[in-house]
């Protein structure tokens, strides 16, 4: 188990200069995190690259983007985009002519899908290919990144990747009722957990979310051996999960979502960045607090733990800033609602003994339950019905908030970070926003 290492203090430093070049190893979406390190290394004046996942053809083949997506893509990152598919994970690789993992469990049913069985010997040749596949491709992309970065620069790789959910009928309905379902349509983690599909999947989140955090930093080591021979420093960071400390009855304690099936996938991340630093490598997992981004929206209720920040903003010294994002909430709750009738609903909902037994880090990630979803998908809807309008809510504004102060804690950190594993809770979120706009 990791120990529980949170940073404390605002980081001052910056090795990161014109010049220096930053990559982003993973797409960049509107509302993602890696939003909040792309305005500093553009602040800062860095060259920024990234690279593509790559698209499907109608036959499911990976291709890389066109002319015209390609120059979309890079007019969306403010940067040059290496055109190689890096998509990660083994659900749809097979060796030639053979079945994929999708196809194994593309006719499975809502019935029948706990006692279906996968050909094990099959699947782990489906994985070889892909992992083959991922790390060809990140040798090209090195090839090409050789190129573009001068001797003695200082490099940043980015690393956002996390996903893996097999794009298959059933799973569909499956991830509806386990991170949505309540009531007649709750299923437990459990059950998916111990089916043989459930099992495909974690290893496809390892392969996604973490073992691609490894194979960025085996791929860049001749990059990394030229930089460092001619004066140059190279970091890795990559955005874990592990649970957050938030404001409960006046103390930050720890608190996290549950449901999270990728939290193994997650804890292997951690060990991936602890391993390279015993080697001297200077690679940082930023565990991240809960936001709502295009990757966590399926995951109804992760949005709760977002409200105590406001209070958190507050405590750390919050000023006229801390007062116009109350105001900004307020704006969005409907007539007659206050604000404080929300925050004593989040009250109530972290203070009730479901919740609170889940907040338990030695046992993390632990199995949902079906008192669990009923509070807390109930709560999440209740809270939804407060506001103006489902489309613009109070947790939209604070997802932004904490993008944007995980953007210069990470950047600064980075320079010279304390840890392979850091917490990145609402109080030092809360401080840098405030130091951000005081
Ligand atoms: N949203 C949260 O609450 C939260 C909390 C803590 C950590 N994180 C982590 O932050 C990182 C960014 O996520 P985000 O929530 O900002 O969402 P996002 O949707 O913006 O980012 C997801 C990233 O994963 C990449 N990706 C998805 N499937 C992939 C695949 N098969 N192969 C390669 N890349 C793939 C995408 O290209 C994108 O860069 C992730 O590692 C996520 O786990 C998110």
């Amino acid at each position: 188990m990791t120990a529980l290492t949170p940073l404390r203090n605002i980081p001052q430093g910056n090795i990161f200069r014109k010049g220096d070049v930053f990559v982003l190893f993973g797409e960049l979406f509107g509302r993602g995190y890696a939003n909040g390190l792309i305005n500093e290394a553009r602040n800062a004046g860095m060259t920024i690259i990234g690279i593509t996942v790559g698209r499907r053809d109608e036959n499911n083949v990976l291709r890389a983007l066109t002319d015209e997506e390609l120059a979309t893509a890079e007019a969306n990152l403010g940067g040059r985009i290496i055109n190689v598919p890096l998509m990660a994970g083994f659900d749809l690789d097979a060796p030639t002519g053979e079945l994929t993992p999708t196809d194994l469990i593309a006719d499975m049913t809502l019935k029948g899908w706990q006692d279906d069985k996968l050909d094990w010997a099959h699947i782990e040749k489906c994985r070889a290919v892909g992992v083959n596949r991922f790390k060809d491709s990140v040798a090209q992309v090195m090839g090409e990144l050789e190129g573009m970065i001068a001797d003695g620069s200082n490099v940043f790789f980015a690393h956002t990747m996390a996903g893996g959910i097999p794009k298959v009928k059933v799973f569909l309905a499956i991830a509806n009722r386990i991170y949505k379902g309540r009531g007649d349509r709750f299923m437990s983690t459990r059950a998916l957990l111990d089916s043989d599909l459930g099992k495909l999947i974690l290893m496809n989140f390892d392969e996604v979310t973490a073992n691609t955090f490894q194979y960025l930093i085996e791929g860049s080591a001749a990059i990394r051996n030229r930089l460092e021979a001619t004066g140059g420093q190279i970091r890795y960071t990559a955005y874990g999960y592990h649970g957050t400390e938030i404001l409960l009855d006046g103390e930050y304690q720890w608190q996290t979502y549950t449901s999270y099936t990728q939290g193994q996938a997650k804890m292997r991340l951690e060990r991936v960045a602890e391993a390279a630093w015993a080697q001297g490598i200077k690679a940082t997992v930023y565990n991240c607090p809960e936001i709502r981004t295009n990757s966590s929206d399926i995951f109804v209720g992760v949005e709760l733990s977002l409200f105590p920040l406001l209070i958190a903003l507050k405590k750390e010294g919050g000023g006229a800033w801390a007062d116009e994002q109350w105001q900004a909430c307020r704006d969005l709750l409907e007539e007659g609602t206050s604000l404080e009738d929300l925050l004593q609903k989040i009250d109530a909902y972290n203070a009730n003994d479901v919740m609170k037994s889940f907040r338990n880090y030695p046992a993390w990630p632990m199995d949902n339950s079906a008192e669990l979803a009923n509070l807390m998908i109930g709560t999440s809807e209740e809270i939804t019905q407060m506001h103006k309008d489902r489309k613009s809510l109070v947790t939209d504004l604070l997802s932004a908030l904490v993008l944007e102060g995980t953007g210069p804690l990470m950047f600064h950190e980075t320079s010279n970070p304390a840890a392979p594993v850091l917490w990145l809770n609402h109080d030092i979120i809360a401080k840098q926003l405030n130091s951000l706009h005081g």
